[in-house]
């Protein structure tokens, strides 16, 4: 497969902007026009940012997997799909060529139908990072079944919550997952998830870890069983369901400055064209390359970047079960020796923490392979970028960093492999269709170069978020209300004297740790509900290896044991409402809070005392108790 929209040179990429500009219809339907449809559509764009109301390709029918698979296979059955790399270093590689990989997906797709799942059913998936995660993902689109795939690293809670704002009927679980010496009970996880619940109907256990594990009559089946009773049905065929355009394709819960996580939609036929688009023109991805994403399935760039992009343009894509610091710190480069890595993808917070173990675990590895070094999920420092560029990159390969975020689909903004510039800790320019704005906090546009401002898009663009699952007020209250006729990104940015943008990091009350989205607000309510707390607030701070860490000021008016225990208990519950993810890395116990009069907690001010810089706290005559300052911050030293 060759990509005729594949942008090779700067010239290229201008026109092709200027174009998606002027005629972003004409531009769109060119590139979809390279995809299978069972039907053409018969508007491109159908638009307004004030309901919000995003209809692309209406009209249209087709099924993503057949474009992600059927489509590949007269020229590519025999090329690998997925390359999977075990936890273990000792335990064999598995191959799954594209032949092998349709195969499997239809055979998993019959054993959603024999459980009973239907279109539009919503299917939640909780599973280790094994190739079974991503055959049961595409088993979903196959039979235009609605997935929601849960991170592995949350809690019984947070699963439960999401099982019910999706009113999912089906769980796709493991026993347990490996990563690194851990071994997570995924199952039992599912299990504490379920007590109480009335609507899930079924729920199939793929063996990994093969940990005990309950499994209930009636509910629970293992994967293996089923897979059997196909085989014995003589492994039928699975004709792709026919989805229309705006069909949900998936569900995708993200954190926001306010209350519950809330889940993202994205539809079938813009998210593909989105996701291939972006990936071969960030990547700049050529026929037979090995594409190493090494983010988990659980998040938006496992979903666009290990599955749907690559896929959707044949190509090889590595999915990893473990994590690059076991069984050392070499474990990443020993992944791209072994499988000759072409591209690779991670996240600042992995560099910065593999940076920390010096070169040792670099030295005597074979980096040669390497083309396109790519990062994502929060900005990227300088010192980490040229660290990136000198030790792994070797000095010749580009370093996209591509900004983008869960409601936006793919990559937004970012340099194109080679074909753009680059400047470090910069995203630099936006992709074809993205019209970025910069705005101040009245909506005002600011307009020139070298300007700050909030960061907007003014124009829709095919892998965009449709809705918020089953509360539409609240997708716009959320992206399109803050200011008129614009999608907020919830990003502060820089627009440098060339045009370049340089995300700053979250204007709202999302924290970036370690590259994973959490709300301040969930924390505190997670914080909230442990006996004997009685309010509290939860602000970020710089962290050298996460980015951001989680400092939490909490009144608590417990008695049980010291201080210390108290704090560790506040510990478990958030692990417990949330997931170890969403742990504080610090607790400030304090008399009171820093409130206005109206009642506003100034987070302002906590941020700079977690932050240490309490040398100018700036105006605190609006508190209602400007003592509580002072206080706090001797509490803090
Ligand atoms: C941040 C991850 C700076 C940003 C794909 C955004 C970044 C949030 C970058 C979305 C980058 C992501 N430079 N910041 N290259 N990429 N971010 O939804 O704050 O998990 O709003 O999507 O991560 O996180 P999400």
């Amino acid at each position: 497969m060759n990509y005729p929209y594949q942008l090779r040179t700067f010239e290229a990429y201008q026109d092709a902007y200027n174009k998606s500009i002027n005629d972003p219809e004409a531009f769109w339907a060119e590139v979809a026009e390279q995809f299978t449809w069972k039907k053409k559509w018969d508007k491109v764009l159908d638009w307004n940012f004030k309901e919000p109301k995003i209809e692309w390709f209406k009209g249209g029918q087709l099924n993503i997997t057949e474009n992600c698979l059927d489509r590949h296979l007269a020229t590519k059955a025999n090329e690998p799909a997925i390359i999977w790399e075990s936890n273990d270093p000792n335990e064999h590689h598995r191959v799954l060529t594209y032949k092998e990989l349709h195969f499997k997906v239809q055979q998993f797709a019959n054993v959603l139908l024999n459980n009973g799942v239907q279109k539009g059913d919503r299917v939640c998936i909780y599973m280790g990072m094994i190739p079974e995660l991503a055959i049961a993902t595409l088993a979903c689109a196959r039979i235009g079944a609605i997935h929601s795939v849960i991170f592995g690293g949350f809690s019984a809670q947070a699963i439960a919550d999401r099982l019910d704002d999706a009113g999912a009927e089906f769980i796709v679980t493991c026993d347990g997952a490996f990563r690194g010496a851990k071994d997570i009970p995924l199952k039992s996880v599912i299990d504490d998830a379920l007590v109480g619940n009335k609507t899930i109907k079924r729920v199939i256990v793929c063996t990994r870890t093969r940990t005990p594990v309950s499994m209930l009559k009636g509910r629970d089946v293992w994967w293996e069983d089923e897979i059997k009773k196909v085989e014995t049905m003589g492994n039928p065929k699975v004709e792709s369901a026919t989805m229309d355009a705006e069909d949900i394709l998936f569900i995708l819960y993200t954190s926001g400055s306010t209350g519950k996580p809330k889940g993202v939609v994205h539809t079938t036929a813009g998210y593909m064209v989105w996701t291939n688009y972006t990936f071969v023109n960030a990547f700049q991805y050529q026929p037979g390359q090995v594409h190493f994403c090494t983010a988990d399935i659980g998040w938006i760039t496992g979903h666009s970047y290990i599955i749907y992009g690559p896929l959707s343009a044949g190509a090889t894509t590595l999915m990893f079960e473990g994590v690059p610091t076991w069984p050392d710190a070499g474990r990443f480069w020993e992944v791209v020796e072994k499988f000759k890595v072409d591209i690779l993808y991670t996240a600042p917070t992995a560099i910065r923490s593999l940076m920390g173990f010096g070169l040792d675990p670099i030295k005597g590895k074979d980096l040669s392979s390497l083309k396109v070094l790519g990062s994502v999920g929060e900005p990227i420092n300088e010192e980490a970028w040229h660290w990136y560029n000198e030790h792994i990159g070797q000095n010749r390969c580009p370093i996209v960093d591509t900004w983008w975020q869960t409601e936006t689909g793919g990559v937004m903004i970012s340099n194109l492999a080679g074909v753009t510039p680059s400047k470090p800790s910069y995203a630099t320019l936006p992709l074809p269709g993205i019209q970025p704005c910069l705005v101040d906090e009245n909506g005002t546009e600011i307009e020139g170069n070298g300007v700050n401002g909030n960061l907007c898009i003014k124009f829709p663009w095919p892998g965009m978020i449709r809705t918020t699952y089953k509360d539409h007020e609240r997708c716009r209250q959320t992206y399109f209300s803050t200011y008129e006729n614009l999608y907020f990104t919830g990003d502060g940015c820089l627009r440098d004297e060339d045009g370049m943008y340089r995300i700053t990091g979250r204007v709202d009350d999302v924290l970036n740790v370690s590259g994973h989205r959490i709300g301040t607000a969930e924390v505190e309510n997670a914080i909230n509900m442990h006996a004997g707390v009685i309010e509290s607030a939860v602000v970020g701070f710089p962290h050298d290896i996460k980015g951001q860490g989680i400092f939490a000021y909490v009144i608590y008016d417990g008695t049980h044991g010291d201080a210390n225990l108290s704090k560790q208990d506040i510990i478990q519950t958030v692990s417990r409402i949330i997931g170890p993810i969403a742990k504080p890395d610090q607790i400030l116990f304090v008399p009171g809070l820093p409130k206005t009069r109206s009642g506003k907690i100034m987070r302002r001010i906590l941020r700079k005392i977690a932050e240490g810089d309490t040398s100018n706290l700036g105006d605190t005559s609006t508190l209602l108790d400007p003592s509580l300052v002072q206080q706090i911050v001797e509490l803090a030293k």
